[in-house]
């Protein structure tokens, strides 16, 4: 292997540094910042305007990316979509009506299920386009249209560079696809894209939390089970931060999105159950005050993934608090995503576990 993990311990962590520079290339691809807009491709194959709908389908993180991405399609370009995992989505046979996208999210663009799921969409006479990293892939090749990720290799078997790099294309998509649309306005372009534009120094900022979330791992070490709140387009992020823990710690962990609590998770609730909440202060913030109260009321322990004015407002039902840059909920799904990775990796590193090389766990999934 070419790559080595220069200073680090471990690739997981390289990676995790890489990440504003694999996003400022990612999205200089993607954006003309001296204009405030996106470009795409010269020659893309579909339009956004006449597309009636857009399925997603990935596996893993990836089809995380997804869900994320269905939360601004439909806010910013009030496109419908619908996303799967790509095991379901491939046996399930679903209608599919002419002039739709399909958009499959893959790192190593090999995953079996994810490329079966391409196979259906072209046979049911969809646009296939991809975002991957591997440029040579099979999904890759099979695509009418591949939108590169631009973060190089990725070693780590977690992933964590390809998922911000992932999101970041989207995000510039959903904004492309509002403006082809006419969901949002030049001036509401320039706003967006300004945004992605200065997401590299945020998610700077946000690797600063490193000690804090060192500190707040070795507590999280001895738990059994660890439940990830979000609401939003967090809550993919929620379920996210559960994955990677379950990955490289083994301890058991679940995502739920934040409403959910009162219909089942809530019964889990005692003084032994650390609960992460990825939470900005946003419109919703006050609900899930309300949640981690009732939390707090029965003896579990609070995480809270905050930017200043949530950390103000969260009062003493939380137990650590994990801050973030403030920023428009536009782009926090990608500045989330780095605590809930460093809370994941320094977890491991305590526990002594194999972080780059996880028991039971492949890089690229290619058989079923
Ligand atoms: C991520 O940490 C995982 N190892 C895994 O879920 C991965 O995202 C999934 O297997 C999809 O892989 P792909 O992006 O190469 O298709």
């Amino acid at each position: 292997n070419m790559v080595d993990k220069g200073n680090h311990r471990h690739f997981m962590l390289k990676e995790i540094y890489e990440q504003p520079d694999a996003i400022s290339h990612t999205v200089s691809h993607y954006l003309d910042l001296a204009n405030g807009k996106v470009k795409l491709p010269a020659k893309l194959p579909f339009d956004f305007k006449s597309l009636n709908r857009l399925t997603i389908s990935a596996c893993g993180t990836a089809f995380y990316a997804g869900l994320v991405a269905k939360y601004w399609f439909e806010k910013y370009a009030r496109l419908p979509v619908e996303v799967d995992v790509a095991s379901e989505f491939r046996y399930r046979e679903p209608p599919m009506d002419a002039d739709g996208l399909a958009l499959f999210i893959s790192q190593s663009g090999e995953t079996a299920d994810t490329l079966a799921a391409l196979r259906y969409c072209k046979a049911q006479g969809q646009h296939i386009a991809s975002i991957v990293n591997a440029q040579e892939s099979t999904i890759a090749r099979e695509s009418d249209i591949v939108f590169p990720i631009q973060c190089g290799p990725e070693i780590s078997v977690a992933s964590t560079k390809a998922t911000t790099a992932q999101l970041s294309v989207l995000a510039s998509l959903a904004i492309a696809a509002g403006r082809q649309r006419g969901t949002i306005s030049e001036a509401e372009e320039f706003e967006l894209v300004d945004m992605l534009a200065k997401l590299p120094g945020a998610i700077t900022k946000a690797l600063a939390s490193e000690d804090k979330i060192d500190q707040i791992s070795h507590a999280l070490s001895k738990a059994d089970d660890v439940l990830y709140l979000g609401r939003g387009s967090l809550f993919p992020i929620a379920l996210e931060g559960a994955l990677k823990l379950k990955e490289i710690t083994y301890i058991h962990a679940e995502g739920y999105a934040s409403g959910e609590l009162k219909h089942g998770p809530i019964a889990l609730i005692d003084e032994t159950l650390p609960v992460v909440v990825v939470a900005p202060s946003d419109q919703l913030f006050d609900k899930t005050i309300s949640n981690m109260h009732e939390v707090a009321a029965r003896g579990g322990k609070i995480i809270l993934i905050t930017d200043e004015a949530g950390a103000k407002s969260a009062g003493d039902d939380v137990s650590e608090i994990i801050i973030v840059p403030d920023a428009h909920e536009f782009v926090m799904p990608i500045i989330c995503a780095i605590p809930v990775q460093l809370l994941a990796y320094h977890t491991a590193v305590f526990m002594g576990t194999d972080v780059d090389q996880p028991r039971n766990l492949a890089k690229s999934v290619t058989v079923e």
